[in-house]
């Protein structure tokens, strides 16, 4: 039995060898280890159940024996335990390092897009003259879209060729074609029929065009702007759209004032300010003609009134819509209408 004893305490020896401490297992060999020779039925009690069976005098000696052996075991597996977590702290500080005293990779902040900018810059500036803010749904019918603005049935604007038309379901029953309004003018109409006169605000908003190619996006911005009260004369006209220009593009543009049609204003005109990249010398993006065109406008048709709700006889006022992309491109000098819709960070950054 001594023999017997002490040869598990070799053999457990022999087996906890540090190639085998060292492997990833090697907490799961120890315990498979410890089962082997301590376990229940393991090698130590199968020695054990032979003690009842000597002779009485020898059993205290062999009981001392097999404590000091089973001691020793124990002692072993411990020591082997304590070995594996050693060793897979020395194989972690050996593979590849982490710095926690790295710099962390920096988040840049975020930035206002070119486009809002000079949206926020063009109603703070009509702001300043007075101009309150108002706002309608992208989703339009052609009543105030079209209809109300005197915009007549075959105008080409009207056609499916041009207006993005939405139909099904409920939609069916609305009061009127539904649409994505395609410039922000319905804003007027909904302004007038919500208030009495004066009007003094600008409308700012998205609005759609079934147009796409380098100069033109199915979804762009305008900003609107309404003056209604009594004798509103186009010599107001031109003073409130002479100072916005000066106070967005600079002091030294000039601006000119060129006859154009609308339905929805008599007379109209269009609104030109001297080249801001050549200041009217002539060059490629004016064309060499010295001037941009940057809105329309004029002075409110009283069929828009009548169909608003305010009466033609009692009221004047003047009315204006410019395209935001165009005037934030003319602002920074871009060149390309598509980067204002890439989100290219490099791009935004810059503004
Ligand atoms: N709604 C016109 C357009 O989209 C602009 C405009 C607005 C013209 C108000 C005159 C008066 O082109």
């Amino acid at each position: 039995m001594k023999d017997r004893l002490e040869a598990m305490v070799t053999g457990l020896k022999g087996a906890l060898v540090e190639e085998r401490l060292r492997a990833d297992n090697g907490a799961a060999f120890v315990e498979e280890q410890r089962v082997k020779y301590l376990g229940k039925k393991g090698e130590f009690s199968q020695v054990m159940g032979g003690v009842g069976k000597l002779p009485p005098e020898e059993r205290k000696a062999a009981g001392e024996l097999a404590n000091r052996i089973k001691a020793e075991l124990e002692g072993l597996l411990t020591k082997a335990a304590a070995q594996v977590d050693e060793l897979k702290l020395e194989k972690e500080l050996k593979g590849p390092r982490l710095d926690v005293t790295l710099p962390g990779r920096g988040r840049p902040p975020g930035r206002r897009h070119p486009v809002s900018q000079t949206l926020e810059d063009i109603v703070a500036t009509f702001g300043r003259l007075g101009f309150s803010v108002a706002t309608g749904p992208e989703i339009e019918l052609d009543w105030y879209n079209f209809e109300a603005l005197n915009v007549p049935a075959d105008h080409p604007a009207r056609d499916m060729q041009d207006t993005f038309y939405l139909d099904g379901g409920w939609l069916k029953a609305a009061a009127s074609p539904v649409l994505l309004r395609t410039h922000t003018s319905p804003v007027q109409i909904r302004t007038m029929l919500q208030q009495p006169p004066p009007v003094r605000a600008v409308m700012p908003g998205r609005v759609y065009r079934k147009d796409s190619d380098v100069t033109h996006t199915p979804m762009f911005h305008q900003v609107e702007g309404l003056f209604v009260d009594k004798q509103v004369t186009f010599a107001e006209l031109k003073g409130t759209l002479d100072s916005f220009a000066k106070a967005f593009f600079g002091s030294a543009v000039q601006t000119r004032f060129r006859p154009s049609f609308f339905p929805f204003t008599e007379p109209s005109a269009e609104v030109d300010v001297s080249c801001v990249m050549c200041a009217g010398k002539g060059c490629r993006v004016c064309k060499n003609s010295g001037w941009l065109e940057v809105l329309g406008s004029g002075m409110v048709h009283p069929n828009v009134f009548t169909a608003a709700g305010y009466d033609a006889t009692q009221v004047t006022g003047f009315a204006f819509g410019m395209g935001v992309e165009r005037l934030a491109m003319l602002r920074y000098r871009i060149d390309d209408l598509r980067t204002m819709f890439e989100n290219d960070y490099r791009f935004l950054a810059q503004f």
